[in-house]
């Protein structure tokens, strides 16, 4: 375990995914560039730390299928490769979302939108085509990405419009054909809300009585210091729990900058508030009582899944390091946040050190 020190935390016991292998998988999103290489102080991190990972934005639509019949795989078929060669259970993320979707997918060929035949015939080959090129190889698939409102309302996207609820049911059924090994799951943020939460086991239930499969529910996992309430969020895994719907934790990070509207808070990647001074308090490094209440945080929480591990499947972190997570642009563009467990110089804060104790008791 040399390797480790040679990364900055100087522990012997080797890394998160061991210490929490009799629990959940441990991931991390990785980008573009850190899968090219172009980072290889990360690289050696995840390889340390994180026994799967889950592409941070090239299995989305626009990035994958950005015009009609035209692919890009690249970027994912090296993904595959490095996740193979480093035994890493792959995330594939995602098949269905209202966000990064070209225009085309909507519109026919007069830019009118597009009917429900001709959606639906997209739909389909999007996930036939894209999950179907990686079948046996990923580990589970986003199937579906953000579809209800906080209040458990259907969000009122261009796929809702056109297909109704069905667009749903649709994407289940063919991505269990694309890919009958890969688990399928639904993920969201916000769902320690009541309402929210509701709605997802409500669609759990719908699509196991219409016989698809779901295998978990993700949690984005998008925090602050002070929100969610843990006792919410315990709830949620509880709710989840009594349904016997397994539960993942998948895009955690903890922001330590001020949220400009409190009412906001989730991952509307919508929100754009302007860049202020007092919005951006920590520009040139973290107090160490902001170290500390990070640490304290990541401690609560992982106290938490570990009370919910026979419940739950993985725990992903949003990015490896502070440097690139995406908690620095949103929802206020240029800022300086501190949500990961590995800092700028890829050391590990001393929330590591804590989380790795945790794994012991
Ligand atoms: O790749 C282009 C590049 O060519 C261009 O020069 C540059 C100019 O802005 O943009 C690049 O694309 C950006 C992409 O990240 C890759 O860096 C997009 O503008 C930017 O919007 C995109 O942001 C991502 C966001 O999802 C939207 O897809 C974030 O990195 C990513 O962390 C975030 O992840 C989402 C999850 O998928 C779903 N849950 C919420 C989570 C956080 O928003």
């Amino acid at each position: 375990m040399c390797v480790l020190q040679l990364n900055g935390w100087g522990g012997d016991q080797g890394g998160l995914m061991s210490a929490y292998e009799d629990a959940f998988l441990v991931g991390a999103a990785i980008n573009r560039n850190q899968v090219a290489g172009g980072e290889p102080k990360a690289l050696n991190l995840a390889r340390e730390h994180f026994n799967s990972v889950t592409p941070e934005n090239d299995l989305k639509w626009e990035k994958v299928h950005p015009e009609p019949g035209q692919f890009n795989f690249g970027p994912g078929d090296r993904l595959v490769a490095l996740a193979e060669a480093n035994d890493w259970a792959l995330i594939g993320h995602t098949l269905v979302w209202h966000q990064q979707t070209p225009d085309w997918v909507f519109q026919d060929e007069d830019g009118n939108l597009a009917s429900a035949e001709l959606l639906r015939e997209r739909l389909k080959d999007h996930i036939l085509t894209v999950a179907g090129r990686y079948r046996g190889k990923i580990h589970g698939w986003d199937v579906a990405n953000e579809i209800f409102n906080d209040d458990g309302s259907w969000r009122e996207s261009l796929w809702y419009t056109i297909l109704g609820e069905e667009y749903l049911y649709l994407a289940f059924e063919y991505a269990q054909k694309a890919d009958p090994s890969a688990e399928l799951y639904y993920n969201d943020y916000n769902l320690w809300k009541a309402s929210k939460r509701e709605a997802v086991i409500n669609l759990v239930q719908a699509l196991r009585k219409r016989g698809l499969r779901i295998d978990a529910v993700g949690f984005q996992g998008h925090y602050g210091l002070d929100y969610p309430d843990l006792k919410d969020l315990e709830g949620s895994l509880k709710a989840m729990k009594m349904a016997k719907i397994p539960t993942m934790v998948t895009e955690l990070d903890i922001s330590l900058l001020p949220f400009p509207n409190a009412d906001q808070r989730g991952a509307d990647i919508s929100l754009n508030f302007e860049l202020q001074a007092h919005l951006n308090p920590y520009p040139d490094g973290l107090p160490p009582e902001m170290e500390k209440q990070l640490t304290k945080r990541y401690v609560s929480l992982f106290k938490l899944f570990n009370k919910y591990q026979d419940n739950m499947t993985r725990v992903t972190f949003w990015g490896i390091t502070d440097n690139t997570t995406w908690r620095n642009n949103w929802p206020v563009h240029g800022r300086t946040d501190y949500p990961l467990l590995f800092d700028r110089n890829y050391q590990a804060k001393p929330a590591v050190e804590e989380v790795l104790k945790l794994s012991r008791n």
